[in-house]
């Protein structure tokens, strides 16, 4: 599917026409919004105070549910509002020191708006009879849970799903999870992860869209769409809430929870567009960070939560802080005991305080001293009404307990979980063979596999789903299934992080007697993710060992990489014919997996993260400034080999390029590239401000090239689109991803691909933090990723 910034195709119509039908609980109108975007600080606030004017399905207006809204608060006690904004997590006890677990008597008190982890449908029936039954508003709970990639039915993780680079296929994703889900009683999802990560260290790249703020930001609205379908109300939609509001990604040294320090011209640029997407797709909610940015911890951040999230963007939704991020905002060192904690973060705009209890402590006093205002605390439960408002929940409150076995792994699922990972796979190296020819894909017959590794069997998949359930089949299983049981041998060779001299030596036995080792290496779940990071990026354990002892039999061997973030594997790159990184595929990742090595599936997943040579490299990102001191040579001699080559912005042991660059991904066939053109020599940025300012949809400029099938097979290539400017008030990214599509090509086929480029993708944070377009030179290159092709010049007159 099409998708670009500008593109008349039906992915950002059909964008648009969902928002608007959304549940009205996002942001404003798109027009509003680049309007508002340009605007300075006090433009802000006088447009954020006319109401954004979503429409809900079947004639329900914004007014309507406004109105249900207020009439619920008036009836509500200080202690019922407070009740509203309390979040627990079932089985824990409620905040740090307090210890309850009394949720039902709480309930029944009014003084929980929402729990989370609560998966069994009678249980949430149980707690929610409570609610409605004992409690005397018959409010609703809000069950939530992090439903990240799929439910049941597991989809590849959001990092693998991005590098599909098809937002269809993670909207269909986000539907299946939100259908299961919803079928168990879940109306509340905290995803999608829209963090911007540049650096692999950092755990939780796997679980977001990568490093480029434009393809997070498509990602961003497909999730939305697909967990919240064509109306919230819906039985089978839930909340999205994208998180982690903002620049969580960015943790110092890619350690988890650590600081960030971004200016502000890079929030906006790089980091907030993603949330602003998901926003503007509808978001019910979003989730305020762990981590301070700029010295101040997000979950006490106005600047970020009221100014950027309310003012400008006009966010109605619901903000909700991370796993008591409320609580720490102590030892951040902002708050000296839980009571200012519990301020501060209230003030900041965190409508919801997730299990540190410290509003349900605090907040009754808070606002009777008047620290806090009684309207601060209406419009604070106002987010939260409004989004079990529009959830259909005061109608529907109950599942029905009969309908979860149902919704789950339904055939249709499990079938588009098989193609979302066979399209996530990234074919990095296929280098000839003995016979002269690649080595992938490999022909079926008489062939004996050894398939040998600590991954690639169930268990090395992520999980979710209760072990044993859900149709997986393994990897050799799939294989197996393909040439017979008896041409596939097994040999774990060591573990994931351990292993013995006999596991190695029995691997390696086994390899020779293969036609062919599929090496299956990598990163077990608990990896990758949150509280992962890792300082070694390397193959953990004594799998590098393993790996060099396989490849010494002199067998063609296929590698493959498990793992929720690129790995530096250095060695394998410049040793082994064929690498495929594999990510961690979910359900159908064994099926997926064969499909691919024996070619009924050609490879055309593409990276999503510069993939490093080294962890000295780290962090790595395609979209970087130049400096005033740019290394020109692609190959750096090391040490550098003269004065000229060494007073440059380099290493001195270490080449700057990534080992694979950004967008980037092989193929069983070849495509060639043909120039780039333009529509126009020259543009204007005044009539570029001029159509910012009026919300004009009109392209400014079109973009095109010519991409040739000069392979045997067919294939899907991901044709992407990037500029750079020259010459403004700001430095600029050396290119800057503005649009991308998948277009299908067969053997011998030449297809022309055509980009519009509305203004915005000219328009830049420039020197006063205005989103505007300035006088440039303008390149374009369409190209098979970030590092290659040849550019259209242009140039931006004032
Ligand atoms: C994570 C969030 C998650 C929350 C609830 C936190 O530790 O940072 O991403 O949604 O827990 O499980």
């Amino acid at each position: 599917m099409p998708f670009s910034i500008s593109s008349t195709t039906p992915a950002p119509r059909s964008h648009r026409r969902t928002r608007s039908r959304h549940a009205s609980v996002g942001g404003r109108m798109l027009r509003g919004c680049a309007f508002v975007m340009i605007l300075s600080g006090a433009a802000f606030s006088q447009m954020a105070s006319t109401p954004p004017s979503l429409v809900r399905p079947a004639g329900i207006t914004d007014t309507y549910l406004d109105a249900r809204v207020e009439s619920l608060l008036q009836s509500m006690t200080v202690e019922e509002k407070v009740g509203q904004l309390v979040q627990y997590s079932a089985g824990q006890p409620t905040g740090p020191g307090t210890g309850r677990t009394d949720y039902e008597d709480m309930i029944a008190h009014g003084q929980i708006g929402s729990l989370f982890n609560v998966i069994d449908p009678h249980e949430i029936n149980k707690y929610q009879k409570i609610a409605m039954e004992k409690a005397r508003l018959h409010v609703p709970i809000l069950f939530g849970l992090d439903v990240i990639h799929g439910f049941k039915t597991e989809f590849p993780i959001p990092l693998g799903l991005a590098s599909t680079w098809d937002p269809s296929i993670v909207e269909k994703a986000s539907r299946v999870a939100a259908m299961e889900a919803s079928a168990d009683g879940i109306r509340w999802t905290f995803s999608p992860m829209v963090d911007i990560a540049r650096d692999a260290r950092w755990g939780r790249i796997a679980e977001g869209a990568g490093e480029d703020p434009f393809l997070g930001s498509a990602m961003a609205a497909a999730y939305v769409r697909g967990y919240q379908g064509s109306h919230l109300d819906s039985p089978d939609s839930i909340a999205a809430c994208a998180k982690h509001f903002v620049g969580y990604g960015a943790a110092e040294g890619g350690r988890d929870y650590n600081s960030t320090e971004i200016s502000e011209h890079t929030l906006r640029q790089s980091y907030l567009p993603p949330f602003h997407a998901a926003v503007e797709a509808g978001a019910a909610s979003l989730m305020s960070a762990f981590n301070s940015l700029n010295a101040v911890p997000s979950s006490a951040n106005p600047f970020t939560l009221k100014q950027v999230l309310r003012k400008e963007w006009g966010f109605r939704g619901l903000v909700v802080s991370d796993w008591n991020a409320v609580g720490e905002l102590i030892p951040h060192g902002v708050a000296a005991d839980g009571a200012a904690a519990a301020r501060k973060a209230f003030l900041a705009g965190v409508d919801m305080d997730m299990v540190s209890s410290l509003y349900h402590d605090n907040l009754q006093q808070i606002v009777s001293s008047g620290q806090a205002t009684q309207a601060e605390l209406d419009e604070a439960v106002r987010h939260v009404l409004r989004v079990k408002f529009a959830l259909g929940l005061f109608e529907h409150p109950f599942v029905d307990e009969s309908a979860a076995p149902k919704a789950l792994y339904h055939p249709d699922s499990i079938a588009l979980a098989q193609t979302a990972a066979e399209r996530s796979f990234v074919l990095l190296k296929n280098a000839n063979g003995s016979n002269g020819k690649p080595l992938l894909p490999i022909p079926t017959a008489a062939l004996n596999i050894a398939v040998i590794g600590p991954l690639g069997d169930d268990s090395s998949y992520p999980t979710g789903a209760p072990a044993g359930a859900g149709p997986r089949v393994s990897l050799p299983a799939a294989l197996a299934q393909r040439v017979g049981e008896g041409h596939v041998s097994r040999f774990k060779g060591c573990g994931i992080l351990d292993g013995t001299d006999d596991e190695i030596a029995s691997a390696v036995a086994g390899a020779q007697k293969a036609d062919v080792v599929i090496l299956t290496l990598g990163e077990s779940p608990e990896m990758s993710g949150e509280a992962a990071s890792r300082a070694h990026l390397g193959l953990p354990g004594r799998q590098q060992e393993l790996l060099e002892a396989i490849v010494r039999t002199g067998k063609p061997v296929v590698l493959i990489l498990f793992s929720g973030r690129p790995l530096t594997v250095p060695w394998a790159f410049d040793h082994v014919p064929a690498v495929i990184a594999a990510w961690l595929p979910g359900t159908s990742g064994g099926p997926a997996l064969a499909r691919t090595l024996f070619g009924d599936v050609n490879p055309s997943g593409k990276l999503v993260v510069s993939w490093p040579r080294s962890v000295g490299q780290e962090p790595l990102y395609y979209n970087s400034l130049n400096t005033g001191r740019p290394p020109y040579e692609t190959d750096l001699a090391h040490p550098p080999a003269d004065i000229a080559s060494r007073y440059v912005s380099r290493y001195i042991d270490e080449q700057n390029t990534p080992q694979f660059p950004f967008g980037y991904g092989a193929s069983y066939t070849n495509y060639t590239y043909g120039n780039t053109t333009v529509s126009l020599p020259r543009l204007s940025a005044a009539a570029l401000n001029r159509s910012l300012n009026a919300g004009t949809d009109a392209a400014a400029l079109t973009a095109e090239v010519e991409v040739t099938n000069t392979g045997s097979r067919s294939g899907l290539e991901v044709v992407q689109l990037y500029i750079q400017l020259q010459g403004t008030s700001v430095a600029e990214p050396v290119r800057m991803l503005k649009g991308f599509q998948t277009i299908a090509i067969a053997p011998g086929e030449a297809k022309k691909v055509k980009f519009e480029l509305k203004p915005e993708a000219f328009a830049i944070w420039n020197q006063r933090n205005e989103f505007a377009a300035e006088p440039a030179k303008l390149k374009v290159w369409i190209s098979p990723d970030s590092a290659h092709g040849s550019p259209a010049q242009a140039e931006i007159l004032p």
